[in-house]
């Protein structure tokens, strides 16, 4: 199968290592590997200093897969396959879908959620939003007019990346109707879980909702271990997930031995790393917003209602490639243009999970009074 650059991956390729400042990271600092030690249990501790480093169990260990399974309410232990995020989506798209079959996906969206199934054959019919009345929303009402015969899977991301959409809880109710009411199975990417402000609710994972949904979870967004590459898809669809399980054979066929304890001890103290993840979120938004009501000529912003990022609009009288490539050139400071959510050329994705954010801004700030006069 020949597919489609990763644009967003392959922008980073050109800039995240490279440049001094990114506005536009989806993920959080990460923390250092101690953090995490610190917060394991004698029994942890053991199994870390006696680690060896042979295969692991292809679906996650059993301490790791105990260990997701009591952040559901449903989903039992034999219903958990573990694989890094992108590798659980490329495989469950390869085993769910054929030629011809409708996909539909929200866009503007993490691309893999939509390529991996364009480029088997699918179509997809895309799920935009509006942008009015000072936020972003996914409507059902138009989600239900882009349903057919033909629909084999829908897609969705709560909390969104890039927009910060999440709906309410019974919009999501709504949702699960309407894909059970057509019985189509959901895709849903949960990347973002538990990253919600203290107005928004907690969803709860779709997979303990609905019988014919597949979640993705995983460490990178809520926990700031990005680098472990862990991740893992929960489903009530047990033939479903052995399928996954046989595909991953092809791929990494099983995961690494030191990323599972350390994703366990993170898994077992949720709330020590996601809290302060949390509290920076919300800070660096309140300093966006601040920025913001200071240059609301140049840049439309909607809060994020959950989720680390906003996609602003900038009212340029350039694309937003042309503007992020100025920026980076003059300033260090790395933006992804809308161009790379295949999402015209106003918009520019913020992230909100880095703790420079105030002294970006300044910079940012400076370039922008050079940039009007
Ligand atoms: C919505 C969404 N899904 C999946 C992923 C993939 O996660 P990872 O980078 O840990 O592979 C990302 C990463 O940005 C994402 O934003």
């Amino acid at each position: 199968m020949k597919i489609k650059d990763f644009a967003v991956e392959r922008y980073f390729a050109r800039y995240e290592f490279t440049t001094q400042y990114l506005l536009s990271s989806s993920d959080c600092d990460g923390y250092a590997m101690q953090d995490v030690l610190d917060l394991a249990s004698d029994k942890e501790q053991n199994s870390w200093n006696e680690l060896t480093l042979g295969y692991t169990e292809t679906i996650g260990s059993d301490p790791l897969r105990a260990a997701i399974q009591t952040h559901y309410q449903t989903i039992q232990m034999d219903e958990i396959v573990v694989a890094s995020p992108g590798e659980a989506n490329f495989i469950l798209m390869n085993v769910l879908l054929e030629k011809g079959d409708e996909v539909v996906c929200m866009l503007p969206s993490y691309q893999s959620l939509y390529q991996v199934a364009k480029d088997l054959g699918c179509a997809i019919v895309p799920w935009k939003p509006s942008e009015e009345a000072g936020k972003w929303d996914f409507n059902i009402t138009d989600l239900k007019k882009l349903i057919s015969d033909k629909t084999k899977l829908i897609v969705v991301n709560f909390p969104h990346n890039p927009t910060g959409y999440s709906p309410t809880l019974s919009e999501y109710r709504e949702l699960i109707e309407l894909a059970s009411h057509h019985n189509i199975t959901v895709f849903s990417d949960e990347m973002y879980r538990f990253l919600t402000r203290p107005d928004a609710p907690d969803l709860p994972a779709m997979c303990d909702l609905y019988d014919n949904c597949v979640s993705l979870w995983g460490t990178s967004k809520t926990f700031g271990l990005a680098g472990l590459r862990i991740g893992w898809i929960t489903s009530k669809n047990k033939e479903l997930l052995k399928k996954v399980e046989k595909f991953k054979d092809y791929l990494s066929i099983c995961n690494s031995a030191p990323s599972e304890i350390l994703a366990t001890i993170a898994l077992n103290n949720m709330d020590s790393l996601l809290q302060p993840n949390l509290t920076k979120i919300i800070d660096n938004c309140a300093h966006f917003a601040a920025f913001h009501q200071r240059h609301e000529q140049l840049i439309s912003f909607h809060p994020p209602v959950s989720g680390s990022t906003a996609f602003v609009r900038l009212n340029m009288p350039e694309t937003a490639l042309h503007f992020a490539e100025k920026l980076v050139k003059d300033t260090g400071i790395m933006l992804l243009p809308g161009e790379l959510f295949e999402y015209g050329q106003a918009h520019t994705r913020i992230g909100f999970g880095r703790k420079n954010m105030p002294e970006i801004l300044e910079i940012f700030e400076e370039f922008l009074f050079q940039y009007n006069s």
